[in-house]
């Protein structure tokens, strides 16, 4: 299909801004397949809108030379990308099998109550929204979280006490984990370890002498399933992932020109 033949061809862009088209038609160029550089532009449109709106994805699609239809699947299948608002942080907790062995239920817990929002939710001053993600890919810092994208590991509920203080305080963003200091004297993150830094820790290995954050097996189950594990965990069964949870909806069908797109 040539350019010309795709919907909207031709038409001014009305949300991105030149630079940026020219960036995505840029990143367009560095592959044989424009879908291969579907993320990079996607990342490019949530920078300009804080979501990603049906309107902006036909225009990513136009700047790449595809139909709308691929990139909206990629958009809608990836946790990172938001089609609602959302609080100024984004607190994303991983309870995926390391780290819900490794006690994402209580730091869950904690982030809920800290940031006074249920999980899937945005607090009511739009301070932050709480998600519960798949694997970060941080399972050997298990529990892990992002905050606005970034990675804060070996999670215990205090640390995430510490974490929401540095919040509100304006200081997450100069966090280096793990050399991080407490704001209010009470919790540190400062024993945060990084991945390599927790391989190294026996002590976070040892299967026989779980550590204090680790989840205590629920009784449902004579020796504590994992299964039972799960399903003790209620607050860890919510499908937040869904695109719909996310607040992906179908786009409407593209305003037609007088002209016809073709
Ligand atoms: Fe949580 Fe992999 S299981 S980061």
């Amino acid at each position: 299909m040539s350019p010309l033949e795709l919907p909207g061809a031709g038409r001014p862009y009305e949300i991105l801004e030149e630079a940026e088209v020219a960036r995505i038609q840029e990143l367009r160029r560095r592959y044989p397949n424009g879908r291969s550089a579907v993320l990079p532009a996607l990342w490019i449109l949530q920078r300009r809108q804080g979501i990603l709106t049906a309107e902006g994805m036909r225009e990513v699609a136009r700047a790449l030379e595809l139909p709308p239809g691929p990139v909206e699947a990629v958009a809608s299948f990836y946790t990172m990308f938001f089609f609602k608002p959302h609080g100024r942080y984004v607190v994303e907790m991983c309870t995926s099998m390391s780290c819900l062995l490794n006690g994402a239920a209580p730091v869950l817990r904690t982030l809920e109550k800290e940031l006074e929002v249920p999980t899937g939710g945005t607090s009511k001053d739009n301070f932050a929204t709480l998600l519960e993600v798949e694997c970060l890919g941080a399972c050997g810092g298990a529990p892990a979280a992002q905050v606005n994208h970034r990675f804060f590991e070996n999670l215990s509920p205090e640390k995430a006490s510490a974490l929401v203080a540095h919040m509100r305080a304006g200081t997450v963003e100069a966090l280096t984990p793990p050399a991080v200091a407490a704001t209010d004297g009470k919790a540190s993150l400062q024993e945060m370890p990084t991945g390599a830094e927790a391989a190294e820790d026996e002590t976070l290995v040892d299967l026989a002498n779980p550590g204090a954050n680790r989840l205590e097996t629920v009784g449902a189950g004579a020796a504590g399933s994992v299964v039972d594990l799960v399903k003790g965990q209620g607050l860890l069964l919510r499908d937040t992932h869904h695109p719909a949870e996310r607040g992906y909806t179908e786009p409407a069908e593209p305003p037609r020109s007088a002209e016809g797109d073709g």
